[in-house]
């Protein structure tokens, strides 16, 4: 199993990078305070896969969203980690393929897919990479 090296130091708040990590592709966000206060403001139980933010990151990083750009409802690559895409109704992510839209956690809120972005395995190597996988 091979691990992936990311450089974070580019990727300013409320942007996001498509990297690849064993041949899929990989988001790395760098969300806003603001985009945070909405993954925050959710209602966890409301939720179809219940996770709460810290969850899905690491401790003192909340701000950096990782998570595989595969649609958990068929595998099609989500919208809205390139400039200028359409991240959808909740702001985070927009499936193009049936409609699904995360948020800015990655959660699934809207549309077929069953479960949230998965997030993989990952570390903080320095502070300015991430070593996936
Ligand atoms: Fe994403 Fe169907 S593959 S909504």
């Amino acid at each position: 199993q091979s691990t992936t090296e990311v450089d974070i130091s580019k990727i300013e708040p409320g942007q996001a990078i498509v990297a690849s990590f064993r041949k899929q592709p990989l988001f790395v966000r760098n969300l806003t305070p603001k985009e945070i206060g909405e993954a925050d403001a959710v209602a966890v139980s409301s939720l179809r896969d219940p996770q709460t933010l810290e969850q899905r990151t690491k401790a003192g990083k909340k701000n950096w969203l990782i998570t595989l750009g595969v649609c958990t409802h068929l595998g099609c690559v989500p919208l809205g980690a390139r400039e200028g895409e359409n991240r959808g109704p909740f702001g985070g992510y927009f499936c193009p393929c049936h409609g699904s839209a995360y948020d800015t956690a990655g959660r699934i809120r809207q549309g077929p897919a069953p479960k949230n972005l998965a997030v993989p395995d990952y570390n903080f190597t320095s502070d300015t990479v991430v070593t996936v996988g």
